[in-house]
């Protein structure tokens, strides 16, 4: 059911894993490779279509890119948008060229000719157009499909295949077709069954782990973050008690976390969870370290002792279960050229090399919107489900210099007052990541008739996408004044609160 698989070559667009995404949202399976995968012929075994992304490189600059003749062999459909377009016509001999002006934004596309691809649509509809090069002449035996009127083609189609080209980007929301031309592509085109569903998801997976794992033992490290979180409830639905989860407090979580884990595991009957306190290991071994990079080194290296030390007493353990996502495996193929490489799960600080198991990544091929339905499907709790990420190194890399139990405690608790209005207030998800950061200096305040001298901590609130650039949140003003004099009147040794207003970039969302 499973089996049937779409393609999303991958040039270099910032959209790719947007595509994919796309693609999922119409329950077909699909995976992102880079060109050469089309080169191996034995790879289209399965393949229902194949979407060729957008990419910053030019065809009528560089002649090195070009499609191999084996990708029209089998008459899979195929979809090129924007550079994939050019791709397609560099292929059938039609003409791209650098035009005058590009385009760029917003565009208003009138559809010409009455195509699958754009089934359902209204004559008129506005795209997102991001191009310099264009299609100025059609390859024999394409037609144009619609147009901005502007120079160059907006959409093409082979006259008598399943090849479509389009200039502007479907993948983005700001082409309002609302989803319906990756979706004619899917479904009437590639005609996929639509087995790709949360249900079937986990029945394949389910299945696939009793048959790795068979009778040996499970571990996992349990960070209380979403993507371990929703690791462990998959793992046990499958082998149930072989699977043990150890949750490690290294003194730098956040304000009742255990707590929070064991209710967000409340329907898992008897799942084995191990909770070790560690954080006196962790805190001693962080004394006089002021550098952030020094700080993160200290407590993966950490997180590995305390993990292989309780991991030793579990007979049997023959695999590691780690929580890695899609995203981290395109990413690190992207980085390092091979398709395999695992990057090291942040919250578990890597895989202890020495202890010889066999890594269990069942969330591998799932995006982090698909790990969270599956989590919610798998009976988690929703609060735990829906939880802003949080870093591997804790609140180390949010008490800026040495850390101190003492400025752990204040932090946890001026941090959990702001969480909690957050949730009270109905921001906390509309928030992409929210947190206070403490600073180690002394200000001024006065409580009743004296002066006395308390630390400062910020708030920080950003909405982002991606993470990778970021904006801060608008919060309204009596939110903020009322959070402050909660912080200030609950949690001693606070005497000032103030709020990050900075951007990503330049500066970062973490503090250190
Ligand atoms: P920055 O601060 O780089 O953060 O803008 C981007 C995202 O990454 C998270 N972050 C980390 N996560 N280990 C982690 O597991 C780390 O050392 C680390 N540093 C930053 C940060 O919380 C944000 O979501």
């Amino acid at each position: 059911m499973l089996e049937e698989k779409i393609l999303v070559i991958d040039y270099g667009s910032q959209y790719t894993q947007l595509i994919a995404r796309r693609v999922r949202e119409n329950n077909a399976f699909c995976e992102v490779h880079h060109s050469e995968y089309l080169n191996d012929h034995s790879n289209f075994n399965n393949v229902i279509g194949i979407i060729l992304s957008g990419g910053p490189n030019s065809v009528s600059k560089n002649n090195d890119y070009d499609l191999p003749d084996n990708l029209f062999k089998k008459n899979i459909p195929i979809l090129g948008i924007c550079f994939g377009m050019q791709l397609i016509c560099k292929k059938f001999n039609g003409k791209v060229k650098k035009t005058s002006s590009g385009e760029y934004g917003k565009a208003s596309l009138e559809i010409i000719k009455n195509v699958k691809i754009l089934e359902g649509l209204e004559k008129y509809l506005e795209v997102w157009m991001s191009h310099g090069d264009s299609v100025v002449e059609l390859p024999k035996d394409f037609s144009s499909i619609a147009t901005t009127n502007t120079e160059g083609f907006s959409a093409i189609k082979a006259d008598n295949q399943e090849i479509y080209g389009i200039q502007f980007h479907p993948e983005v929301t700001h082409t309002l077709d609302s989803g319906k031309i990756i979706s004619n592509f899917v479904k009437n085109i590639c005609c996929s069954r639509g087995g790709w569903t949360t249900k079937n998801i986990i029945e394949q997976q389910v299945s696939r782990i009793k048959e790795k794992v068979k009778d040996d033992h499970v571990i996992l490290g349990l960070s209380g973050g979403v993507d371990s979180s929703v690791a462990a409830a998959i793992i046990h639905q499958a082998i149930k008690k072989k699977l043990t989860c150890i949750f490690i407090d290294n003194g730098l979580l956040r304000l009742n976390e255990k707590e929070q884990v064991k209710e967000g595991f409340k329907d898992f009957k008897n799942i084995n969870i191990i909770y070790v306190d560690a954080s006196n290991i962790f805190l001693e071994r962080l004394k006089n370290v002021f550098d952030p990079e020094e700080k993160r080194k200290i407590i993966g290296k950490t997180f590995i002792d305390v993990f292989q030390q309780e991991a030793k007493k579990i007979k049997n353990a023959k695999w590691l279960a780690q929580g890695t996502i899609y995203p981290d495996v395109i990413e690190s193929a992207a980085s390092s050229d091979q398709a395999h490489l695992i990057k090291s799960h942040h919250n578990v600080g890597g895989l202890p090399k020495d202890m010889e198991l066999r890594l269990l990544e069942p969330l591998r091929e799932l995006f982090k919107d698909e790990v969270r339905k599956l989590g919610v499907e798998l009976g988690l709790d929703k609060k735990l489900i829906n939880r802003h990420p949080f870093p591997g190194p804790g609140l180390a890399v949010r008490i800026l210099g040495e850390v101190k139990k003492d400025y752990a405690d204040i932090l946890r608790q001026a941090d959990n007052i702001f969480i909690e209005m957050l949730h009270e207030r109905n921001l906390y998800n509309k928030i992409s990541q929210a947190f206070t950061v403490f600073m180690p200096v002394k200000s001024v305040g006065v409580t009743g008739d004296g002066r006395t001298y308390g630390n400062v901590v910020s708030l920080r609130a950003v909405k982002t996408i991606d993470f990778m650039t970021a904006k801060p949140f608008e919060f309204p003003f009596s939110f903020l004044e009322e959070v402050s004099t909660k912080i200030i009147n609950n949690v001693p040794g606070i005497s000032r609160v103030c709020l990050d207003i900075s951007s990503k970039p330049p500066a970062t969302i973490e503090w250190e």
